[in-house]
């Protein structure tokens, strides 16, 4: 009979040998595997030592190694083979409807960066490009004071949205919004979320397939990443109040972004995450106006 660990030390070498790309909730053959095994057993995804030597029934290890090759042979990410992704500890729900949420948008809220620019002022804030509403989420759980607006082009992004929102109890505190970019949103914001889609052309035609099971919509920016920044950079001021902000992904592109923004490039405020220091910025509404 193999153990818990046993198994998850086989399912990382068999992800490692089939070389299958990670970036969608882990970063490594042994987590990804460990995530994998302990779903499938159903159990805590956060407690491996708890269990690492626990005995698995043949039945059970056959239905985790029927797991790993289905990730192996479909390079789905494993989020959608569980239906469930964990940001900042907080469990969401996701399908091939959305693409699986990662942002680095989340640490922000979770380790206070973006505090500095809120205060007792702030009320409405935007999560723009919402996907499966994972930022509008954290939000109102980080800031209970607010009233969150979500919004996303995409119809099924958005019914992904709703059952995360249902699934947090926040119907009374997120309201979803259909919107191309900032068309349909009619608001004023003390604070705007936004990781967008901004993959370059280029980076995009060398994505690995678990990238490409995602929304193509959620990801490509066109040629230099930059095609939803442009006008989001210019409509933002009119949705934005005084004193509010707009917090921006931009993942790999900041030489695209400086060189489309060459005007901001000296005022954007880049916020670190673990990715580093140059994946999120901050822009103030004062700054997007002297553009
Ligand atoms: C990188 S994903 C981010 C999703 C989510 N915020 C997250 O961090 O997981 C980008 C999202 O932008 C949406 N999107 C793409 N083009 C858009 C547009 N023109 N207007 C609004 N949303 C758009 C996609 O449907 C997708 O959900």
């Amino acid at each position: 009979m193999s153990t818990v660990i046993e198994l998850i030390e086989a399912g990382a070498r068999a992800l490692q040998q089939a070389g299958v790309a990670f970036g969608h909730g882990t970063t490594n053959a042994f987590d990804e595997a460990a995530w994998l095994t302990l779903w499938r057993l159903g159990l805590p995804l956060d407690d491996l030592d708890r269990v690492a030597q626990r005995e698995v029934a043949a039945a059970d290890a056959q239905a985790v190694q029927t797991l790993i090759a289905q990730r192996i042979a479909t390079r789905r990410p494993a989020a959608y083979l569980t239906g469930e992704a964990w940001l900042q500890g907080v469990p969401f729900t996701i399908d091939e409807r959305a693409i699986v949420p990662r942002s680095f948008i989340a640490e922000l809220i979770a380790n206070g960066v973006i505090d500095p620019w809120l205060g007792a002022h702030t009320r409405a804030v935007l999560d723009l490009c919402t996907g499966n509403a994972s930022l509008a989420v954290l939000a109102a759980l980080a800031w209970p004071e607010v009233h969150v607006d979500a919004a996303d082009i995409s119809p099924d992004a958005l019914e992904v949205a709703a059952l995360n929102v249902a699934r947090h109890r926040l119907q009374a505190r997120i309201t979803l919004l259909q919107s191309d970019g900032l068309r349909q949103v009619h608001g004023r914001y003390d604070l705007i979320l936004c990781n967008p889609p901004y993959v370059n052309t280029q980076s995009m035609a060398a994505l690995p397939p678990e990238y490409r099971a995602e929304p193509a919509l959620a990801l490509a920016g066109g040629g230099d990443g930059m095609n939803f920044i442009r006008p989001l950079l210019a409509e933002a001021p009119a949705h934005l109040n005084p004193g509010g902000v707009l917090v921006l992904e931009i993942g790999h592109e900041r030489a695209h972004f400086e060189a489309a923004f060459a005007s901001v490039r000296s005022q954007a405020l880049w916020l670190p995450t673990s990715a580093g220091e140059d994946q999120t910025l901050l822009l103030t509404r004062e700054m997007l106006d002297r553009c």
